[in-house]
């Protein structure tokens, strides 16, 4: 009989952590039921003491989601997990994931202490996490630089101090994997109070090795595997959980072990995160690239056609990758509109069917043909509008040509007063940009990162633009879609003012804690 590995998934909290990735609140719900969907047993939802944006997420979520266990992310301090039981308890299974590094430069440099106060910060934050939840994980950060036996030390202490779970992680993705083996083989063999807790590997890919490690890890005895879909996190990101999920599927001769993830949500689940944090899935990507089940080469279509299994490890259809490719158009229905996108994971509530079948007629009548990827963009879009603004986009205009200097036109509006202003540029999109800086007036803003993306295939695909801006130390990501790509731009610009503009509101009326509250993990 195979183990069950328990997935443990961090997108929502370390996923989200990748630079731009961040998702809004209704995003992050929306996605908190697709995973529940996915039959993911762990999710872990946020790090509530880092913002109150966060803390509203992480009890919204453990408010509604029924299935997975709720997990809130908290450092080793009494406040943090506090305020992470706060969020987590209206769960029907909260968990409380605690942490502290355990590393020397953690214990040393970062804290300035002995390794025995950490430890004794270990046990104390295990035993107050325990007194409020039942299901408590912790996590010896570092875990792959730390010394061994320090490690064993902690674990025990841990385990002996109440918790259920015991996560290691490869912080900085620096382990290999028969590293990874010999380390858990080495806990399995020398803590003693081992068979009263769930060994759990957590993996970042700054090696590209974080799949490899979670699954050596496994081999070795661990029962939990944490990741994210699409492996997006922080630097080089997460150990992706399709990879492994499938790994664990297609190899189990290898590993005895399999998983409760519903494989058929993978592709919906893995397109919903891409869309909402707009990061794009590379084509090659192993399981959910656009590649992964295409062949190409006619010797291997060829063999193919004789008999699948000649070329092919898995089914597509059990990643949940369909044949359909276009499935609406501006003659579909509010019925089959409802139904489409309920399969792909989103649940409308009647009030909110109308706005939504409109912003889809608006698509369709102009594109035709509507894919999936599309209904995610109208899905995600309804919800970026639904949040406040301080600057909204009246209009957008933009002349340009070979032999023209590009001019942006931009009318803006703010309480109700409107704001024209015209600018030039080295292209329509630097015009535009440079006239929502004459506007808004924010002294020193800085754009980080500009792009634009062809979401769905063709010529009439929407166009969608992701902006990443800096101003007086803090940054913020906009996005939009459009097709009209300078539209798109204009709108992701101002999303993305809006954002801080709104930050720095909620900052004066004293919302917002002073300062980055998120430690770097
Ligand atoms: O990478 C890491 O060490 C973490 C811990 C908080 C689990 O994300
Ligand atoms: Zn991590």
């Amino acid at each position: 009989m195979p183990r069950t590995i328990t997935i443990f998934d961090t997108t929502l909290r370390d996923g989200e952590q990748a630079p731009g990735a961040s998702m809004d609140h209704s995003a992050k719900l929306q996605l908190a039921r697709q995973l529940a969907r996915l039959n993911v047993d762990v999710i872990e939802a946020g790090f509530p003491i880092s913002s109150p944006e966060d803390f509203e997420s992480v009890r919204a979520i453990a408010e509604e989601i029924e299935g997975p266990s709720i997990a809130g992310l908290a450092r080793a301090l009494p406040k943090d997990i506090e305020r992470c039981w706060e969020a987590v308890k209206p769960a029907a299974k909260p968990r409380i994931h605690t942490f502290i590094g355990t590393s020397k430069v953690h214990v040393e440099k970062r804290f300035g202490k002995t390794e025995d106060e950490v430890l004794q910060m270990a046990v104390d934050g295990v035993r107050l996490a325990c007194s409020l939840c039942d299901d408590v994980e912790f996590s010896a950060e570092d875990a792959m630089r730390t010394r061994l036996e320090y490690l064993r030390d902690v674990v025990e202490a841990v385990i002996e101090a109440g918790a259920k779970t015991v996560n290691i992680p490869d912080t900085v993705g620096y382990a290999t994997p028969w590293q990874m083996y010999e380390t858990i083989q080495y806990l399995f063999e020398n803590v003693p109070n081992i068979d009263e807790t769930v060994i759990s590997v957590h993996c970042h890919d700054d090696l590209g090795m974080s799949v490899a490690n979670s699954l050596a890890a496994v081999r070795a005895g661990a029962g939990q595997v944490e990741c994210t879909v699409n492996g997006i996190g922080e630097r080089a990101g997460n150990a992706s959980l399709e990879e492994i999920v499938m790994a664990l599927r297609t190899r189990g001769d290898e590993f005895d072990a399999d998983t409760n993830i519903n494989t058929r949500e993978i592709m919906t689940t893995s397109r919903m995160v891409s869309t909402l944090t707009g990061f794009v899935v590379q084509p090659n990507k192993a399981i959910v690239g656009a590649n992964a089940f295409a062949h190409e080469a006619g010797i291997h279509q060829h063999g193919m056609i004789q008999d699948r299994q000649t070329y092919e490890i898995m089914r597509p259809e059990d990643v949940g990758l369909t044949e359909s490719v276009f499935t609406l158009g501006p003659r579909s229905g509010k019925h089959g509109l409802r139904s489409r996108l309920e399969k792909l994971g989103y649940v409308i509530p009647d009030e909110e069917m109308e706005e939504i079948y409109e912003r889809f007629l608006a698509v369709a009548d102009r594109k035709k043909r509507v894919y999936d990827e599309d209904l995610h963009v109208i899905m995600r879009q309804a919800s970026t509008e639904a949040m406040p603004e301080v600057w909204h986009l009246e209009r957008v205009q933009v002349t340009t040509g070979t032999a023209l200097e590009p001019m942006g036109l931009v009318v803006l509006r703010r309480n109700g007063d409107t704001v024209t202003t015209v600018s030039h540029g080295n292209g329509p999109v630097d015009a535009v940009y440079d006239a929502i800086g004459k506007i808004v007036e924010m002294d020193g803003l800085e754009m980080a990162d500009y792009s634009v993306r062809g979401i769905t295939r063709g010529q009439d695909a929407l166009g969608e633009a992701t902006v990443r801006v800096r101003w007086q130390g803090e940054e913020a990501v906009g996005q939009a879609a459009s097709l009209d790509v300078i539209e798109a731009s204009a709108q992701a610009f101002l999303n993305a003012v809006n954002s801080l503009l709104l930050r720095q509101r909620a900052r004066e009326r004293g919302e917002v804690e002073e300062g980055p509250a998120r430690p770097v993990l």
